[in-house]
């Protein structure tokens, strides 16, 4: 059976989880509004990710005889200025996850709790490509600068990701 320490620092990743879901499906309908439709699509297939990131820590969570609970999830912002700005947003938002991942793979280390490490190690592997993903948006959107053609060739080429529970992927 899990610890009380790890359960409680699970289930609050459980709800940094989906603030990084909320924050992605706002950024979504921010580009969206702003007629980013292509980033807009990625953006909200992210959203889709975080929810499962929340679905996979609360299984875990139960699998281990815990407690799960799902807390208050504060609300995002609503403006996120230039398309670059809301790449660079979403680059430090991931660094700080990944900080927190770190932490809460520390504590399990400290409560000697193994499985959990295991588990992690998911979570670990994930933000080292989350990160290199995002990266490369800014790097390429940098790139662009004021060119808006090529602003927009990018917006075609994210726009072409997919995931079941997007409509119209
Ligand atoms: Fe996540
Ligand atoms: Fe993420």
């Amino acid at each position: 059976m899990i610890g009380q320490k790890i359960q409680e620092a699970l289930n609050d990743h459980v709800t940094n989880e989906l603030y990084s879901a909320n924050l992605y499906l706002a950024m979504s309908a921010y580009c969206e509004s702003r007629s980013f439709k292509g980033f807009a699509r990625w953006l909200r297939v992210q959203y889709f990710e975080e929810i499962e990131h929340s679905q996979k820590m609360l299984d875990y969570l139960v699998a281990r005889g815990g407690a799960p609970a799902v807390g208050a999830v504060p609300a995002p912002p609503r403006e996120f200025g230039t398309i670059l700005e809301v790449f660079d947003k979403v680059l430090e938002h991931e660094r700080h996850v990944t900080q927190t991942i770190d932490e809460l793979y520390r504590a399990c280390v400290s409560e000697r709790d193994s499985a959990t490490q295991v588990f992690l190690q998911w979570f670990v592997a994930e933000q080292v490509e989350e990160e290199a993903a995002v990266q490369e948006i800014v790097d390429k959107l940098k790139m662009v600068g004021d060119r808006s053609s090529a602003a927009l060739y990018l917006d075609k080429e994210y726009g072409k990701r997919t995931r079941a529970g997007v409509a119209g992927t």
